[in-house]
């Protein structure tokens, strides 16, 4: 489950647009171009690509609400957090809606590395699963590399960043822990 905040709905809440499933790469061409980027534009991405990015990550596929990556004993413990100039957000799959967290702008917690300045999306994976939520977050994050690749985007997975004020900022529950980071955005 998410955070504290995940049941008190933010007045700012977006309701995603339909991702789009309309990309023609083959699954083999996207493995052929999959690379980690470090040179992005500072184009920020528009809520239509964001929600793709997101059903990709970690998006109902069926009408069950199974999601686009297996979960352990189907307990989908994974969070999808956005991290954008506009605060922070929670990635409710069931209503493809964004979950406002946070109102402020900590996009600063990531930018350790010079080639991280221009990135204005950082998606973040958290999970509790003691055993498998790096599994899972690793099914996520490669997911939207193969979509980016697929896609003319940049992205790349990172473990250099703030952990524990990345935690401390998502406010999360008992047993939920941050995974992993990764950038995603548009290339140079
Ligand atoms: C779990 C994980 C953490 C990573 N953390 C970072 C990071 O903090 N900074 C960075 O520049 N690259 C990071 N990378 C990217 C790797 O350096 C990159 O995948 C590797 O050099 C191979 O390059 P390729 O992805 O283009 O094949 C990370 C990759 C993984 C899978």
């Amino acid at each position: 489950m998410a955070g504290l905040f995940a049941t008190s709905a933010m007045a700012a809440d977006i309701k995603l647009p339909e991702p789009d499933k309309t990309n023609t790469a083959t699954l083999i061409s996207a493995l052929e171009n999959r690379h980690s980027d470090r040179e992005f534009s500072d184009k920020a991405l528009d809520n239509a690509t964001l929600s793709t990015v997101l059903w990709v990550a970690y998006g109902v596929n069926r009408a069950d609400g199974k999601r686009t990556i297996p979960t352990a004993m189907d307990k989908k413990d994974l969070n999808v957090y956005v991290f954008n100039p506009e605060g922070i957000w929670l990635y409710d799959a069931d209503s493809n809606t964004l979950k406002q967290q946070s109102t402020e702008n900590h996009l600063a917690l990531f930018k350790l590395q010079d080639y991280m300045q221009p990135v204005s999306t950082v998606l973040v994976y958290t999970g509790s699963n003691e055993e498998y939520a790096v599994m899972h977050a690793g099914s996520a994050y490669q997911n939207v590399q193969l979509y980016a690749a697929a896609n003319n985007m940049a992205s790349i997975v990172r473990g250099f960043f703030e952990h524990e004020k990345v935690a401390e900022v998502l406010n999360l529950p008992e047993g939920q822990r941050v995974i992993i980071s990764q950038a995603v955005g548009w290339r140079k």
